[in-house]
């Protein structure tokens, strides 16, 4: 690995302000291009994950009476350091995670986005005074840092999921602890070295790898962690939710999706064909977002197959760091036995396959699918699949395809295309999800809160909204004054 600053290679955990790297057990990691070892990190439990605890609780009392000024400075270092080192941060990216080295220059230029917006939003935490309902009295709102906060983030994307938690969380004045997936624990150790410049004292965050169960259940049970914030799987958010219970902690989870990519017959089919190809293939189809029921009008559908496959056929699959790649590996063997079963189910049910394959039984690459004649009976009608395949399932009027597209206990991102005004607003009234996408195939970024409805989660990420999820109110009522 070429690094312009190798310092930002860590192979041991942030806890207290320290580079813990233990002599006891370690976790490699893989490049999942090549199958290789890139590194290998502490595989710490319960007693660390305490320790990042209290180290968070210390932290977070003085931090908490800090000016916003200072919090805001201090992120807006970090900010720009990500910046100075995007291409360093890309590179560990890219070979812990796969995806192609500019996808995850992008990921980097995201993730820095967050720590941009929060140091401006830092300032404004405002609270308020409301009319009293008595005569000498005053009601104030104020809004107060919740305190520690545990963080649980996911591979698929190693760096934006992580900003997008504690760039909010710091800006309010919290501390956290951080356990981030174990596929992708680099790009984490690279950000709290930059953190660790920019000057967050010690002990406001803290990254721990390890064993997923201890730590999980110490960041869940510890009474001095106020909220937990975890991006991952519908299943295992509600493993957190159960556990978190018996302590009452404030919850944000941002969970599984099964977007619904619907194209109406007044749309413009190329910007459609366009807005799929971003919606269905970024990150290779690894994203809680991602488009994973593509509905298309009986009147347009072979029009937009046709030019969806001609598209896709063009993406070239491969290692991160290759010129022209634009679809790298999939994160394990268990991610590409998914996408088989979901395309072996969807064939063996009457779907034809217009293009794409398993490329090497051996590795993780995928060339990207494109099914038409689905059905809803076929897995990938309920199931996320996670993977770089676009099913096309054939619809004939508005009602019929609100009714298959909230046909789901998921809830999270919606997409269509149309160039009714009419329609626009309809549609995304009915679509019962957290965000929409008329028109677009890319919803993300830091000034729109992220977030969804039904099982796909609790909370919002990004925006001012992001911002309220650290903030606790606190209402005084001042009383007997001499007016
Ligand atoms: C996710 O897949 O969890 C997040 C995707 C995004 O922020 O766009």
């Amino acid at each position: 690995m070429k690094l312009n600053y190798p310092e930002l290679f860590q192979q041991a955990c942030y806890i207290d302000g320290e580079w813990v790297a233990e002599n006891g057990e370690t976790k490699a990691v893989t490049n999942p291009s090549t199958g290789q070892v890139i590194g290998e990190v502490p595989f710490l439990g319960e007693e660390q994950a305490k320790q990042c605890v209290s180290a968070a609780q210390t932290a977070y009392e003085k931090w908490k009476k800090t000016t916003a000024n200072h919090r805001a400075d201090v992120l807006r270092r970090w900010y720009d350091l990500m910046i100075e080192h995007i291409d360093d941060l890309a590179t560990i990216l890219t070979l812990e995670q796969g995806k192609p080295f500019n996808e995850a220059k992008g990921e980097i230029t995201y993730a820095a986005s967050f720590v941009q917006w929060y140091s401006e939003e830092a300032r404004r935490a405002y609270g308020e005074i409301v009319p009293s309902h008595r005569e000498n009295g005053k009601i104030v709102v104020t809004k107060e840092p919740i305190g520690v906060v545990a963080a649980i983030t996911p591979w698929n994307f190693p760096a934006a999921m992580i900003t997008r938690k504690c760039a909010p969380a710091f800006a309010a004045g919290c501390s956290m602890v951080l356990k981030p997936a174990q596929e992708t624990p680099f790009t984490a150790l690279a950000l709290a070295k930059l953190a660790q410049e920019a000057g967050l004292p010690k002990g406001l965050f803290n990254v721990v790898t390890g064993d997923s169960y201890a730590i999980g259940d110490v960041f869940t049970k510890d009474k001095r962690v106020r909220k937990v914030s975890f991006t991952g799987s519908t299943n295992v958010g509600k493993i957190l939710m159960n556990q978190s219970a018996s302590t009452i902690k404030k919850l944000a989870l941002e969970l599984g999706g099964n977007a619904p990519f619907i194209v109406f017959e007044d749309a413009d089919i190329d910007a459609a064909v366009e807005g799929a190809m971003i919606a269905k293939f970024r990150n290779a189809g690894q994203t809680c977002v991602c488009a994973n029921r593509l509905f298309v009008h009986d009147a347009v559908y072979d029009e937009f197959a046709q030019k969806l496959a001609a598209r896709v056929m063009q993406l070239k699959v491969g290692d991160g760091f290759e010129d022209g790649v634009s679809i790298g590996p999939l994160i394990n063997q268990s991610s590409v036995a998914k996408v088989q079963e979901h395309v072996d189910d969807a064939v063996a049910r009457g779907a034809n396959i217009l293009c794409g394959g398993l490329l090497d039984e051996e590795k993780l690459f995928v060339a990207p699918y494109v099914l038409t004649e689905m059905n809803d009976d076929m897995l990938m009608a309920t199931e996320e699949t996670f993977g770089p395949v676009a099913p096309l399932f054939r619809f004939h009027d508005e009602q019929e395809v609100l009714e298959r597209a909230n046909d789901t206990e998921y809830g999270l991102a919606a997409y269509f295309y149309t160039q009714s005004l009419g329609r626009a607003w309809r549609v995304a009234d009915e679509l019962e999800v957290g965000m929409v996408g008329i028109n677009e195939g890319l919803i993300s970024t830091a000034a729109a809160p992220f977030g969804g409805v039904k099982e796909s989660g609790l909370g919002r990420e990004g925006s001012r909204h992001g911002m309220d999820e650290f903030l606790e109110l606190k209402y005084m009522l001042m009383g007997g004054l001499d007016r």
